[in-house]
């Protein structure tokens, strides 16, 4: 009888130790810190524009991918919801977290808030100011503004600009303004370039860069040459205008984030650039960023940005000026929209070659 207790004993603890064993393979998918699943808070101000809906969700998969659990939510631009948000996150849980800010510039308890209670902060594409910020990943956002002024002075070398910037609010706008003026200052200084309108398009929204452009259009009775937009959603604004007065497809126009609707804009014609910020590195990079500093990893950066605070350790990712005759080499081959999205008003028999 004792041999039965003792086998069965036995074979209980085998059970249990095989149990664990897998148990313990299947948790070590998963990213752990300290053997508990990693939780990463994504914070994202404003989902209104595409760009920023595809980094919310190439981030979350990423995380998933990693084996970690994802809280991620949207202020849908309101700089005082995504601060309670964030709160919120903070009190169910989080090793860290990652934000794109409505407003960089109000964010700074956000950063206090987290460092109370240990967790680390990983800005995303926008400052977040005047804080103790952990870490920056974005692109280079002077090189935006150099390549979209760039681009545009080889098609219109002399001639009347309309400058359409972001939001003022938006750190990034002014830095993509300064970047286009390092460029730009020399052809105004010598006359070449003569600047008709200078506007700044609240939330970079496209209803508000239609106005603006149709009051400047206006202004010089449709008189300009180039418009230097600093994105795509208020490219889209402009040229909404310019439909209105017949110029669309006749005023070269810059833009950034290959926006799908952009991307179709500059293949049909009406846009004449983008800039393509690979969002899919960005947001891989943000994430095993996240879980790397979660697991108390070392990590690496390529450069800083100054906040008003500190100069953030931060990693600028590379840029690209995109136009029809690399888009498919750029865009499509990187896997960003497809050949069918991009060219789906334009005839068959006009098409490129399906790469
Ligand atoms: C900026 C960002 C741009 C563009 C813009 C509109 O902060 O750097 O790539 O997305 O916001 O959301």
């Amino acid at each position: 009888m004792g041999k039965r207790i003792a086998l069965a004993a036995l074979l209980v603890l085998f059970c249990f130790t095989v149990g664990n064993i897998f148990a313990e393979g299947a948790s070590e998918k998963k990213a752990s810190s300290a053997g508990k699943q990693i939780v990463v808070g994504v914070s994202v101000g404003d989902l209104r524009l595409e760009r920023w809906k595809r980094d919310m969700d190439l981030m979350v998969a990423q995380a998933e991918s990693m084996g970690a659990k994802v809280y991620s939510n949207s202020a849908d631009g309101d700089a005082k919801l995504q601060l309670s948000q964030i709160e919120n996150m903070l009190t169910k849980g989080i090793n860290v977290l990652v934000c794109i800010p409505v407003n960089g510039k109000v964010l700074a308890p956000a950063v206090e808030a987290a460092h109370r209670d240990g967790v680390k902060v990983i800005a995303y594409d926008r400052i977040i100011e005047d804080s103790d910020l952990d870490y920056y990943i974005t692109f280079d956002m002077l090189g935006v503004g150099k390549l979209q002024a760039t681009y545009l002075l080889k098609k219109v070398p002399k001639g009347r600009y309309y400058l359409l910037a972001g939001d003022k609010t938006d750190n990034n706008a002014k830095l993509f303004r300064e970047g286009q003026m390092m460029v730009l200052q020399k052809y105004i200084d010598n006359g070449d370039v003569k600047v008709i309108g200078d506007q700044w398009a609240e939330g970079w929204l496209p209803e508000k860069a239609m106005k603006l452009t149709e009051n400047v259009l206006t202004a010089v009775n449709n008189q300009l040459d180039a418009i230097l937009a600093s994105n795509d959603s208020t490219a889209d604004g402009a040229i909404q205008a310019l439909i209105e007065q017949g110029l669309a497809g006749k005023i070269p126009i810059t833009g950034q984030d290959a926006d799908i609707a952009a991307c179709q804009r500059i293949v049909e014609g009406t846009q004449t650039m983008t800039v393509y910020k690979p969002l899919p590195r960005l947001a891989k990079a943000a994430i095993e960023f996240a879980v790397n500093i979660a697991s108390g990893k070392e990590i690496k950066t390529n450069a800083t940005y100054k906040n008003g605070f500190k100069d953030v350790p931060s990693v600028n990712l590379d840029i690209y000026a995109v136009d029809k005759t690399n888009m498919i080499d750029l865009v499509i081959k990187d896997g960003f929209h497809s050949y069918d999205d991009v060219y789906k008003n334009v005839p068959a028999k006009d098409r490129p070659p399906r790469p």
